[in-house]
């Protein structure tokens, strides 16, 4: 439909958004968050005129409020829209509306906005979206050079306004091994910038950068926040102006002349997603609802894996690893996931990557008797690639040098001893996707690891030397494209290092992340706690790690790794040659009781309390009927005072009853001093568990119990 008021409200999934078009202008958002009801043409009117500021002191300070593609021209001196020229011209690009439409589908509804700046021969088409199933707000421009003159674009970035009660950002940082760091600061004027560089997002991504009221949290507190679906360089930034504008903002990282467009060329940017919520669950429920209503999003049980890294590294003997994929289906797993280590020459992390073929040495015979007997043993078989790396020592790196990353100074620094293949050449990129094809299919491979240990740093293409990053992500969004159009029903796994590329870019393609390299529980409790912003339970890999944790080297009891892990996409990564049976039939109930609950976990909604007790977690799934849920109570130090006190349950129907009770999957026991309650369990109405709450088991440092709530 035409837009031909000045003020547009795109309503879906609860979420409002206002937008005033006025003055040929581009969009400039009013309102984003609740859902306003249907609004007559007179209250639209009435919100942009009492939304209007006072313009006084500088005749250059930009009023409020700022378009959703910030101008210089228009008096903007904060963070830039688009940032380009025509070798130095064309560089303070004006662009004036000239349509505008409205159009409604299933999906949601979008306002399309085109726009030309005259002057510099440059179009811009911006869409803005609110998404039905989620009531999240995604944009997106794409630009265009009309002229002779190549217009090279440097930036292009988006913005979504959040109102002055935002008045505290949130971000996440972390690194290998601890993704997903929470930090938080005042919003003060100035720029909370977070920016990935190395080709990927990173172990230390942010995913979401939200801005919210003082002290918001999972349960209460507004705060809204932004996403770019994009797994290349990146930059996310909380911005507050003197004049009180605050938005957060989204660019796409371009190196040196990685887009220039010829006349007629187009550059697109990634979307800019942007959610919100009366405290962080509903925000992070938002991104749940939408990737579970997206095409490709895995349907049906996530099958139980068996991976072998952690539990022989690259020791591989197929006798011995097809002894382990009987114990794994011995113990309930569905999957059994060969790691690194199965291709030619690979015995450490020194050599190898690129040479996709079977390592002859090591499997005669090749993979397939494995992953027929795995088959055969009711488990589909996955195999783990990495198929963007290389190896200075290996056939390939000796036989195409060419292909290597190099910006000018050779291959630059290795990381992990290994070095980036540049798919920006069509014979690398159809070498790797022919490698990846032809396994699948010989092997019968219904599931691959996609692994991404190294940043790109100086990625130049040779022989011009010109950077290759967003080339790279491009062709490899491409190449998993291609891979799941051949092999209808295959599952990828987004991992780089643990959790270094985690976006919905990635998202779209993939239907399971890696979070961590770390299995410890300690850990991974705060790391899937803040994965869960963007990541809903059933999409990250959770596993059940060796009673030291490899990486730590902290020793957990398995009730705890178990517990910990059963919430997501469950996997066991230990040694099940050398595990004793009494763990082994512990597994298996724990495997059991994730398959009895997996339909709750991973449809419903994940809920957090906000406690007072810094030690204390108290988390859970709720049914989307809220008829039934899970919660965890864990402990992760020794709590300040005891007894911890009581808690409310989250996410409950204050209008039903309730049943809740301890849970103990394998049989495990609570120590001896615990509150009365937990011997019996309690019937208490939604309400009051909600309001007045439970006195919280009693626990030592890293354990924890589960608590089982079904409707009477
Ligand atoms: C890094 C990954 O994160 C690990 O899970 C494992 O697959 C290794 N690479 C294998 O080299």
């Amino acid at each position: 439909m035409h837009v031909d008021t000045d003020l547009v409200h795109l309503r879906a999934g609860g979420t409002s958004v206002v937008i005033l078009l006025d003055d040929g202008r581009l969009p400039r958002i009013l309102h984003w968050g609740d859902d306003l009801g249907g609004l007559g043409a007179e209250e639209l009117d009435a919100i942009a005129r009492t939304g209007r500021p006072a313009i006084r002191d500088s005749l250059v300070t930009y009023p409020q409020p700022v378009p959703v593609l910030a101008q210089l021209p228009e008096g903007w001196l904060g963070r830039p829209g688009l940032v380009g020229d025509s070798a130095g011209r064309r560089w303070a690009p004006l662009f004036l509306v000239a349509a505008a439409d409205v159009v409604a589908s299933a999906d949601g509804v979008t306002l399309t906005v085109s726009a030309i700046d005259e002057s510099y021969g440059l179009s811009l088409t911006l869409e803005l979206s609110v998404l039905e199933a989620s009531g999240l707000v995604r944009q997106r421009a794409r630009l265009r050079n009309d002229t002779g003159d190549v217009f090279r674009v440097d930036g292009l970035e988006l913005a979504l306004p959040v109102p002055a009660e935002a008045e505290e950002v949130l971000d996440l940082t972390g690194r290998w091994a601890l993704e997903r760091v929470p930090q938080r600061r005042a919003f003060d004027v100035g720029e909370w910038v977070r920016t990935s560089r190395g080709g990927k997002p990173g172990l230390e991504h942010t995913l979401l950068l939200a801005a919210g009221e003082h002290g918001f949290g999972f349960r209460s507190g507004k705060v809204w926040a932004t996403h770019l679906g994009w797994s290349g360089n990146q930059t996310l930034a909380a911005e507050r102006t003197p004049a009180n504008t605050r938005r957060l903002s989204a660019v796409e990282g371009l190196a040196a002349a990685e887009v220039e467009l010829a006349p007629g060329d187009e550059y697109v940017t990634p979307w800019q997603y942007g959610s919100w919520g009366d405290g962080l669950d509903e925000l992070a429920a938002r991104f749940h609802r939408h990737l579970r209503a997206s095409p490709g999003y895995p349907a049906g049980p996530r099958p139980v894996l068996v991976n072998t890294w952690e539990a022989v590294y690259f020791d591989h003997d197929p006798a011995a690893l097809t002894r382990f994929a009987e114990e794994a289906a011995a113990i309930g797993a569905e999957r059994f996931v060969i790691d690194d280590g199965w291709f030619t020459g690979r015995r450490d992390d020194t050599t190898s990557l690129g040479d996709w073929d079977v390592d002859p040495e090591r499997w005669p015979d090749g993979l397939r008797p494995i992953a027929e007997r795995v088959r055969a043993l009711g488990m589909d078989f996955g195999l783990w690639f990495e198929p963007e790396m290389i190896n200075l020592d290996s056939r390939l790196a000796a036989e195409h040098p060419e292909w290597i990353f190099d910006a000018g100074h050779g291959p630059g620094l290795p990381s992990r001893q290994q070095h980036v293949l540049d798919l920006g050449h069509p014979e690398a990129y159809a070498y790797v996707l022919d490698r990846l094809s032809v396994l699948i299919d010989e092997v019968g491979i219904a599931y691959v690891k996609w692994d991404h240990n190294r940043y790109l740093l100086d990625a130049g293409h040779t022989p011009t030397g010109r950077p290759g990053l967003r080339a790279q992500t491009l062709a490899v969004y491409r190449l998993m494209d291609e891979l799941h159009r051949r092999h209808p029903g295959l599952e990828i796994e987004s991992c780089a290092s643990g959790g270094g590329r985690i976006d919905l870019g990635v998202l779209e393609r993939t239907q399971r992340v890696w979070p961590s390299d770390c299995n410890d529980p300690h850990e991974r409790l705060e790391i899937q706690r803040w994965t869960g912003l963007l990541v809903p339970p059933e999409v990250q890999g959770t596993h059940i790690g060796a009673g030291e944790s490899h990486t730590t080297h902290r020793s957990h009891p398995l009730s705890y790794r178990a517990e910990k892990a059963v919430w997501g996409h469950l996997g066991v990564e230990l040694d099940l040659l050398t595990e004793s049976d009494e763990t082994k039939r512990e597994l298996m109930d724990w495997i059991a009781f994730h398959k009895e609950h997996r339909a709750l976990l991973h449809s419903g909604t994940v809920v957090h309390a906000d406690l007072s007790e810094a030690a204390a977690r108290l988390e859970g799934v709720v049914a989307s009927d809220r008829a039934e849920a899970l919660y965890a109570y864990s402990l992760t130090e020794r709590p300040r005072t005891w007894p911890v006190g009581r808690a409310g349950l989250p996410g409950l129907d204050d209008s039903l009853v309730y049943q809740v009770r301890p849970v103990f999957p394998a049989g495990e026991r609570l120590g001896e001093e615990q509150p009365p309650w937990l011997a019996d369990g309690a019937v208490l109405s939604g309400r009051v568990l909600r309001l007045v709450g439970i006195e919280l088991p009693s626990l030592d440092p890293d354990r924890s119990v589960l608590l089982h709530v079904r409707a009477v």
